[in-house]
């Protein structure tokens, strides 16, 4: 196995999700075959803006608006099959016909996964992430618990029923008498409901290892879509902040069933600042008055759940670790366009910690809880032509931001994004 000729491309988020990895895979996705989802559910919401129509995708790769490549929702994903059915819906409305690959192998989220979700939530307090409540830890926990359903089971009514016995009793159980959880969905509701999901979606499952499998063979090229960010890692991200899925490239091939020997491309997408939806210590966040100006420039609410983002400085602390889990072979940084006519832009360039300076991410969640910024200020730019970007024209400021992040994280920027249309995008090198 290994035709040579294959040409993979991973694209993950940097920071801690929402960074435009949508617009980015978009940006990619025509010259590609198959465009794949590998972790993640619709906890992410990638929104890719083609001529002035703005899609919100939450299951679905970005790669859906081109005819050609084929979309795959991979094993390593957990599906939601109602949202997943309406987003197909959606796209049906707005004139797309989606090629849809979904993995046998993945993982369904259940009622109880969401009742779950909240309940934990409750449970957690201040050591809580602030979830998306689409039941990603609670499905993720099943599937390690071994009593998880997957798309295939859907399909099956005798093992389905067998399956969804045990778990819905071990659910109920934990809700009802741990934690007193209002949950009065019955199991033969659950079962009929997920048929008949289990029949609409039919047409779309298969092994897809073995379908990404013979094309690799056959030299296809792949873009890999990456959901959240490095901070939200389940391994090493800021734990128990995170998501429950690992979101960095290196989860590829366990996520596809594909084991590629050589990724050509990994492309970490970061914002030129940094949003954060939910709860974790966040070092560079920016007071109220400032970080509502931010915002606003950056309409920065969540696309999965409309809540108000957080804001605050470029973090390279962050970024230095997303280029080593990552191994990112180069940069995009988006959201340039925002940051225009800041008289100065502070970068964070490591913590102090108790009196001590930390450049790398400390594993201790004291320490960043004790974390401050420690600022270098770099001249702003006061104008940027958005609409004809071209790399030469860019302001030397700006020139200036890029060179000093590249030094400070040893990774090449290589595409630059300055709006959310497509031609918005400056590619630095060939
Ligand atoms: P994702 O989850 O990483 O795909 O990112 P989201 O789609 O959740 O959030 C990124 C938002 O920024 C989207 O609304 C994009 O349309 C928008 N966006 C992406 N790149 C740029 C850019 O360079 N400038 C501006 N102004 N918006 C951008
Ligand atoms: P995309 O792919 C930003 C955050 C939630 C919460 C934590 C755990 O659009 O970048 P979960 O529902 O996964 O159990 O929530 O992770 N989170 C995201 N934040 N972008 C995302 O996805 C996210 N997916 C999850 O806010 O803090
Ligand atoms: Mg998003």
């Amino acid at each position: 196995m290994g035709d040579r000729q294959s040409k993979i491309t991973v694209v993950v988020g940097a920071q801690w999700g929402d960074e435009g990895k949508g617009k980015i895979t978009d940006f990619f996705a025509g010259e590609v075959d198959y465009i794949v989802r590998f972790q993640g559910g619709n906890n992410a919401g990638h929104t890719v803006n083609v001529k002035g129509v703005e899609y919100k995708l939450h299951l679905i790769p970005s790669g859906v608006l081109y005819d050609h490549p084929t979309s795959v929702i991979a094993n390593g994903v957990v599906v939601n099959p109602q949202a997943l059915i309406e987003e197909l819906h959606r796209l049906k409305k707005s004139g797309l016909e989606p090629r849809l690959a979904i993995s046998a192998r993945a993982h369904v989220i259940m009622p109880y996964h969401m009742a779950m979700d909240e309940a934990l939530t409750g449970h957690q307090g201040a050591l809580a992430a602030g979830s998306t409540k689409r039941g990603i830890a609670p499905v993720y926990a099943d599937k390690m618990y071994r009593h998880g359903i997957r798309l295939m089971d859907l399909t099956e009514p005798a093992v389905f029923r067998e399956k969804l016995t045990k778990a819905y009793q071990f659910n109920t159980r934990i809700l009802t008498q741990v934690f007193d959880f209002p949950w009065d969905i019955s199991l033969e509701a659950i079962y009929e409901e997920y048929c008949q999901y289990g029949r609409e979606l039919r047409s779309y499952i298969t092994d897809t290892s073995l379908l990404l499998s013979r094309a690799y063979r056959e030299g296809k090229n792949f873009l890999f879509e990456g959901a959240q960010g490095v901070s939200l890692d389940i391994d090493h991200g800021i734990y128990p902040h995170t998501t429950s899925s690992n979101t960095l490239a290196g989860h590829v091939s366990v996520g596809c069933g594909v084991g590629f020997r050589t990724l050509d491309r990994v492309i970490g997408v970061a914002k030129a600042y940094v949003s954060r939806v939910g709860i974790s210590p966040f070092p560079t966040e920016l007071e109220e008055a400032q970080a509502n100006l931010l915002r606003e420039r950056g309409q920065e609410y969540g696309t999965t759940t409309g809540r108000p983002r957080r804001v605050g400085w470029l973090d390279l602390v962050q970024l230095r670790q997303a280029v080593r889990c990552n191994g990112l072979t180069e940069l995009a940084l988006t959201k340039l366009d925002i940051l225009t006519g800041f008289a100065e832009l502070p970068v964070c360039v490591a913590y102090d910690i108790d009196g001590e300076r930390v450049t790398e991410m400390p594993a201790s969640l004291t320490a960043y809880r004790a974390a401050k910024p420690i600022y270098h200020t770099l001249p702003g730019w006061q104008e940027l032509n958005s609409d004809n970007p071209n790399f030469d024209s860019l302001p030397p400021e700006l020139h200036h931001f890029l060179a000093f992040i590249e030094k400070a994280v040893e990774c090449p920027i290589k595409i630059i994004s300055v709006g959310p249309q497509r031609h918005q995008t400056i590619l630095l090198e060939p």
